[in-house]
């Protein structure tokens, strides 16, 4: 099959191949997403086979607004429509009871329950409106690979698999979304997934928010399906290093004393104050912030994957804030691995 690149003026094809059960990747704030019609089996089923992801893994549906949403869920509690309010169109998942019959189990991966999003991009959202059926768009990439943040990258894991790529230029966020559970009245509002959408501003919004235990404890299982698995790794092993020059010193001694060659995921400050060396490969994520590096974060690790570097080292930020989500992520990449001396 050959995979259209799609632009602002090719909605009304795309939105023809979605209907017709094809698979089209659209562009959104935080990553790609890869486009298929929610209310179809079939085609659901074929987003699972193309990426290679695990059956019991249920996926985000995407809809053009609260209204299409309605149509799907048995009720809309208060707090949904508050955050609703504030945050939508952008990068929060809202996980609530679905109304019976409407979505398969291949949508649902068999849970009472449903994931909402309306991302915030214009031409996906009108693409969702023209294909007039909520879209389900997991991130664009073959399974255990870092998510797509351009449509290149979609390209280099899907290409001849699904029908084409809406370009919508590089992604704004770079990590996928916050995933807040709303569908249990008991424990509360709960944070599944670390996203841009943070806790902090969550809890200014509906007041007390919770944190799903194995975001804190390696031992629990995630309610999430999804974040148990092994995700956003590179071929090459990467390691965590803190964001101090002489920590990114160490670093590069340690992987020079064993003759690799050296990635660096970097500032350009910190990258101009190593100064260069034969042995290394640099990719700069510019000005030397957590937004940044959240940003290019994927996208650098497939480009140094794609050399033939040996380690890829990746710099720390504090746990707060954005800084969640990008930990979040980096962690799974580098399996835990920080670099200490
Ligand atoms: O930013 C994003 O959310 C991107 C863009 C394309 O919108 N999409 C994305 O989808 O990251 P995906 O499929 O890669 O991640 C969905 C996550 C998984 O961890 C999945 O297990 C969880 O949401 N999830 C989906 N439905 C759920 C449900 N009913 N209960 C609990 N977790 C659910
Ligand atoms: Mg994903």
């Amino acid at each position: 099959m050959e995979t259209k690149r799609f632009t602002a003026k090719d909605i009304k094809e795309a939105a023809a191949y979605l209907k017709q059960g094809e698979l089209v990747s659209f562009p959104t704030e935080t990553v790609y997403g890869l486009g298929a019609n929610a209310l179809s089996e079939e085609a659901v089923r074929q987003v699972y086979k193309v990426k290679g992801r695990p059956s019991d893994n249920p996926l985000i549906v995407h809809v053009s607004g609260k209204e299409m949403m309605k149509q799907y869920i048995a009720e809309l509690p208060m707090v949904a429509e508050r955050l609703i309010e504030h945050f939508w169109p952008g990068p929060l998942t809202l996980i609530l009871p679905m109304k019976a019959d409407t979505f398969s189990s291949a949508v649902t991966g068999g849970l009472s329950t449903v994931a909402f999003r309306m991302p915030d991009n214009e031409l996906t959202l009108e693409l969702i409106k023209e294909a007039d059926v909520p879209l389900v768009g997991p991130s664009a990439n073959t399974s255990g690979k870092p998510s797509p943040t351009t449509a290149d990258h979609v390209y280099h894991d899907l290409q001849g698999k699904i029908a084409g790529i809406l370009d919508g230029g590089a992604a704004e966020i770079g990590v996928e979304s916050t995933v807040l559970d709303l569908s249990d009245p008991l424990g509360g509002p709960t944070i599944l997934r670390p996203g841009a959408i943070t806790k902090e501003a969550l809890a200014q919004i509906i007041g007390e928010v919770s944190v799903d235990q194995h975001l804190l404890s390696e031992k629990e299982a995630p309610k999430a399906p999804g974040m148990k698995y092994k995700h956003y790794s590179p071929e090459v092993p990467v390691w965590i290093v803190p964001n101090e020059v002489q920590e990114w010193r160490r670093a590069i001694e340690w992987a020079e004393n064993q003759n690799l060659r050296i990635g660096l995921f970097s500032s350009e400050e910190v990258l101009h104050l190593l100064g260069k060396n034969s042995l290394i490969e640099e990719y700069s994520f510019g000005e030397n912030t957590v937004e940044q590096a959240a940003k290019q974060l994927f996208s650098g690790l497939r480009a140094l994957d794609d050399t033939d570097v040996e380690v890829i080292f990746a710099p720390a930020f504090p746990e707060t804030g954005l800084g969640e989500a990008y930990m979040n992520r980096l962690k799974k990449a580098a399996n835990q691995k920080f670099f200490k001396n």
